[in-house]
């Protein structure tokens, strides 16, 4: 006589809105932690990404994901999943979180070893996920404009690289803190080229600048789709950074950024920027880059 088949009902599975994911499990982000012999932890030896959920859904997971790739291969650090695995392990943190809006930090370091300046590739890499609640820059900022600050940049000659060595761009963002600005811009030999957490374009003229992709930035996923967007517009666009003096003159300044998407720039070091409120072609471009996710 054949057993009845009885079926279970699936539990619903319980949302842990603030969720992490370390190695291989799924946890409330309360109860996450890596081991202090974790070479992120020792040394910052390790890479990371910043992906924005909008709607439940992530935005541009293959681009984030190749600079993920490009970040860990320039340091040697082997990545362990696929393209497709990274997907599926992403949408799954997400929908456990179960927020809409959400941000998820990938970070991937070295791994755990005895510590040593000199890296050896023994054990596996470190990977952690983490998914929080996302919210959003006050409006107001986007109808008035931020301000932003000029600071010398401190960092090293590989901004390409998404580290997790952070240090320049923490104390860079306190500076802006303590100066009650939104962001500061790095100037490097007299140039322009970023913004501590965001890439930064002006126009002038009626053209786009922003600082070429290569070492001395980092190429924002933004900033890509902002220069598609003006393209498509038929806005002219030079990938140039400017002088500080010639930046300043600038007719309008915005950011771009993950959190921020574009981000109006009223005000630097007190000066106005344009007419000091949002200028045409940035709001065109704050407008398009919302029909992206919506
Ligand atoms: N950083 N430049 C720097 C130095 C950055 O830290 C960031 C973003 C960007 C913009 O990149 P994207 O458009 O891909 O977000 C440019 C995020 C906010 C972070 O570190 O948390």
């Amino acid at each position: 006589m054949s057993s009845q088949l009885t079926v279970k009902p699936r539990p619903s599975r319980r949302k842990m809105p603030d969720t992490a994911f370390v190695n291989d499990m799924f946890m409330p982000l309360s109860e996450a932690q890596v081991s202090v012999e974790d070479r992120g932890f020792q040394f910052g030896d390790g890479v990371y990404e910043l992906l924005r959920v909008y709607c439940g859904a992530l935005f541009r997971p293959d681009e984030h994901l190749s600079r993920l790739e490009r970040s860990a291969t320039a340091l040697g650090i082997p990545l362990p999943h696929s393209r497709d695995h990274w997907k599926s392990l992403l949408s799954d943190a997400v929908a456990r979180s179960g927020y809409p809006e959400a941000k998820v930090y990938i970070q991937v370091t070295r791994g755990v070893a005895p510590r040593d300046h000199a890296p050896t590739q023994d054990g596996p890499p470190t990977v952690v996920v983490t998914v929080r609640a996302f919210a959003a820059p006050s409006p107001t900022l986007y109808q008035k404009g931020a301000e932003a600050i000029t600071v010398p940049d401190l960092r090293w000659g590989r901004c390409d690289i998404k580290s997790i060595c952070l240090l320049p761009n923490v104390l860079t963002k306190q500076r802006a803190r303590d100066e009650h600005a939104f962001e500061a811009l790095f100037v490097r030999d007299g140039y322009v080229v970023e913004g501590a957490t965001s890439n930064v374009m002006n126009v002038k003229g009626g053209t786009i600048f922003t600082a070429p992709e290569g070492p001395l930035i980092l190429s924002g996923v933004t900033r890509q789709l902002t220069l598609n967007l003006a393209r498509a517009a038929g806005i002219a666009i030079k990938e140039q950074a400017l002088t500080e003096p010639d930046f300043l003159e600038s007719d309008e300044v915005f950011l771009t950024g993950t959190t921020i998407e574009v981000l109006p720039i009223r005000r630097i070091n007190s000066r106005m920027i344009g007419k000091g409120s949002p200028g045409p072609l940035t709001a065109v471009l704050m407008e398009h880059f919302k029909a992206l996710h919506v």
